[in-house]
């Protein structure tokens, strides 16, 4: 049975005993947080940790990231807290920043996916703090099956959960959209392992330029690691493709593909920043920022509404637009049409 508890309002402290209550007890409680929503367990509990990969049918070498809600939980957790971690924290914490730290042995192999470094963030969302708060570091991948869209909604966490796990708690909408920016500090160069709700820029004007993994690019080279970024992403049932160009150009290339398509007598969706005539359409709305808490919403919908095919309008790379296009790109398996 799936307890919902409804927190559309704000937090509620009965609501947040009983969620904290089954976290304790080592079950599952998928929870919103600024970002998307995440599916969380006991992270110090291997049994609990467990549930969570078979519940969401995901690899076992993609580890998972540790949910805190003070700085004083990270002694726990990483081994060392270099510098360039502590400035981080300082100044994005709480936010959708992840840090990958070396781990230490307190934290079990399943959550870290045996690797001997943990991802660790604190997440802007009252509910969220107010959970771990009331119980213990949070293990949570986003609430999806593996392999979907990232739920934005309690209604997507429902869809693929419900009567899986023991608790929903349903705070509305996200805020943010796409998952956190992850970046590496436990190598010599800090690294960006996924870009997300934190822009790269941001980052940057604190600690200095990073590197940015090859795959964060789509390139399948070492990915020993960060495991997560060789399965994969995102994917709705229907294809997706992406045109990328010049704005009036892609404007063109969108009108003739739904046209192409709808004559091979395809059912065809566009998700787009501008309006389209198609079968169905979504509007990601005009900001990188409404995009961004748009993006995995338009995916599930249109999904739903019954489309063979979408096609997504591309945005430019910079700030939240670098997530968002990291994001498509792999919803599309890199089925890019330039424009
Ligand atoms: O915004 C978010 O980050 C959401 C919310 C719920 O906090 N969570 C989330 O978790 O997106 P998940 O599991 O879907 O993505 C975690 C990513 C994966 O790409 C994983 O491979 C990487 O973080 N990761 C986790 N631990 C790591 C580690 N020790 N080293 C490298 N990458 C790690
Ligand atoms: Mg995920």
């Amino acid at each position: 049975m799936t307890v919902v508890i409804n927190m559309r309002d704000g937090v509620d402290e009965r609501g947040i005993k009983i969620a904290a209550g089954f976290i304790l007890e080592g079950k599952l409680v998928a929870f919103p947080t600024e970002t998307v929503y995440g599916l969380g367990a006991d992270a110090l509990n291997a049994r609990a940790v467990k549930r969570i990969f078979e519940a969401k049918g995901r690899p076992p070498d993609n580890p998972l990231i540790v949910h805190i809600a003070d700085f004083s939980d990270l002694g726990r957790l990483a081994r060392d807290v270099p510098r360039e971690a502590r400035l981080l924290a300082e100044r994005f914490w709480p936010g959708p920043l992840t840090m990958v730290l070396p781990r230490d042995e307190n934290v079990p192999d399943v959550t870290t996916g045996g690797l001997d470094t943990v991802a660790v963030r604190m997440p802007a969302h009252p509910i969220a703090l107010a959970l771990i708060r009331a119980s213990t570091p949070v293990a949570a991948p986003s609430a999806n099956i593996s392999g979907k869209p990232s739920p934005t909604l309690a209604e997507h966490v429902i869809d693929d959960f419900y009567g899986r796990i023991e608790c929903i708690i349903d705070g509305g909408e996200t805020k943010i959209g796409v998952e956190s920016t992850v970046i590496d500090l436990s190598s010599e160069r800090p690294t960006l392992l996924r870009p997300g709700g934190l822009p790269l820029e941001e980052i940057e004007k604190v600690i200095g330029g990073i590197e940015i993994h090859p795959a964060v690019r789509g390139k399948l080279v070492d990915v020993a690691r960060s495991p997560g970024m060789k399965y994969k992403h995102y994917s709705p049932n229907a294809q997706v493709v992406v045109v990328e160009g010049k704005r009036e150009n892609v404007r063109r290339k969108i009108a003739e593909l739904v046209h192409e398509y709808r004559a091979d007598g395809l059912t065809v969706g566009v998700m787009a920043t501008e309006e389209y005539d198609a079968d169905e359409f979504f509007h990601l709305g005009s900001t990188e920022e409404e995009v961004a808490r748009n993006l995995f919403r338009a995916l599930r919908e249109l999904d739903k509404r019954g489309v063979d095919i979408i096609i997504a309008e591309g945005i430019e790379e910079r700030g939240l637009g670098f997530a968002v296009m990291n994001r498509l790109r792999k919803a599309a398996g890199y089925r890019i049409v330039w424009a």
